[in-house]
């Protein structure tokens, strides 16, 4: 077996001239539409771009971030719904020059668990955001923590975002408590000179300002390596920079890495995956099943995928390194099993695909069973299955499926939408997808899973 530098340096070589996949950017329609979209010609100071992230630790703890144009002081207000926003945290802010503004971030803690806060953010000078809500993480095993559901979904960009107005009116009507964005955001949030960083960012205020928004990048975010607009608008916690990060919310553990570093290790160099392989085997081994049974891996580029060929991606060959790695080193499909990770969502491909239970590209459906009301069960799986949720709407649009599905299909959707996943019990879960054409609820599962724990090899 070659050495692991020796594996990395030869992969990086066969990588350099590896394109960023996923299709052609089409030129701008319009540069006007990516000025800044709220508060235009307001005051300078005003605080746009607000959206938040569970803290360190969910129940405790909030996370916020947002932009002014020019210099303000960056103070978070805060209190009990129906309150005195009593509370206050000065954070820091960052100048950041694509385009110039000043990003500023502050964090809400000693919270309650499962309690909705009232929150502005600004300063008394430069002014203040309209007042809003964020609610903290129910402790594990509670109805509450039954009751969460996560929207996901990857590949929203601005133009053609086909999920957006679905999502904005979600949220308003309370259907979801926090978006699980499985990379891809912007379509590129460094484009324009930022300008349509700033528009996405804005676009997506309604959804942010009012529940958690957990991201990992896809490779829409690499910016040559540098990450920079993904790293500077985005604060996940107790992360690298945003790039993996790990939460327990209610029933569930989700681990959140990024699938780039095994396709951009020219850009990123050899360190970051070895980096990050190690840190996700002591994430998922430092689990508590008994309050985080559901164990979820989200990836931008999935292990698998069911459409055709013709951009060339990894998912359809038998030696997609986030599932065997580089020559036998960090492969992250044998993590599934020696932990038990129970689902795995990936994107980067536009359109909805479900695996059946699915190991090394062995297919089972013994534990898959239709239930009388159309949705699929899934008892006590053996191993993972795999969701792919890529197509919330961008400008490369919808992938064409492949007319012959690979055997461990157990269904592909070319549809835009995005996912509801939620963990009523510690055995019970589920997954359905809003087919944004018609709004119609498709692609309803129920997952039962007895022993949450290792799965056999
Ligand atoms: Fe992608």
């Amino acid at each position: 077996m070659p050495s692991v530098s020796c594996a990395l340096a030869a992969a990086a070589a066969l990588l350099l001239a590896n394109p960023v996949a996923g299709g052609v950017m089409p030129p701008p329609r319009d540069v006007a539409r990516y000025k800044w979209l709220v508060n235009a010609g307001s005051n300078a100071s005003e605080p746009q771009q607000v959206h938040a992230s569970f803290g360190e630790d969910p129940m405790t703890s909030l996370q916020f971030v947002w932009s002014t144009r020019t210099a303000a002081d960056t103070i978070l207000r805060f209190g009990e719904a129906g309150k005195p926003m009593t509370s206050i945290a000065n954070g820091t802010s960052t100048p950041f020059d694509e385009p110039v503004q000043f990003i500023h971030r502050a964090a809400a803690t000693g919270l309650r668990a499962g309690t909705t806060y009232s929150y502005v953010v600004g300063s008394p000078a430069g002014g203040w955001s309209n007042v809003s809500t964020m609610t903290t993480a129910p402790v594990p095993g509670s109805p509450e923590a039954g009751a969460l559901v996560f929207a996901v979904y990857g590949d929203m960009g601005l133009d053609n975002e086909r999920s957006l107005a679905w999502l904005v009116k979600d949220v308003e009507a309370g259907a979801f408590d926090a978006v699980l964005h499985v990379g891809d955001l912007g379509y590129d949030l460094d484009s324009d000179g930022g300008l349509r960083g700033d528009a996405f960012m804005n676009s997506i205020a309604p959804i942010t300002a009012r529940v958690p928004y957990h991201t990992m990048p896809g490779n829409h975010e690499i910016e040559g390596g540098t990450f920079k607009a993904y790293r500077s608008r985005f604060w996940m916690p107790a992360s690298n920079d945003a790039l993996y990060h790990s939460i327990d919310v209610g029933n569930a553990h989700f681990s959140m890495i990024s699938s780039e570093m095994y396709f951009a290790i020219s850009e990123y160099g050899l360190l970051m995956m070895p980096e990050q392989f190690t840190w996700l085997e002591k994430d998922l081994a430092a689990v508590d099943r008994t309050k985080s049974p559901w164990l979820v891996l989200m990836l931008h580029r999935p292990m698998y995928c069911q459409d055709d060929d013709s951009q060339g991606d990894a998912c359809h060959t038998l030696t997609n390194p986030t599932r065997v790695g580089y020559f036998g080193q960090y492969a992250l499909e044998p993590l599934l099993l020696k932990y038990g990770v129970d689902l795995v969502v990936g994107a980067h491909e536009h359109f909805l695909g479900l695996s059946k239970v699915l190991y090394n590209n062995n297919a089972s459906t013994a534990a898959m069973s239709n239930q009388t009301d159309g949705s699929i069960l899934f008892r006590n799986p053996g191993a993972p299955v795999h969701i792919l949720a890529g197509s919330a709407g961008c400008p490369e649009r919808l992938d064409v499926l492949s007319p012959t599905q690979p055997e461990w299909s157990a269904g592909a959707w070319d549809v835009y939408g995005y996912g509801y996943l939620s963990f009523p019990s510690a055995s019970r879960a589920t997954w359905s997808f809003r087919n944004d054409t018609d709004g119609s609820i498709i692609n309803r599962l129920e997952f039962q899973q007895d022993h949450h724990g290792p799965f056999a090899a």
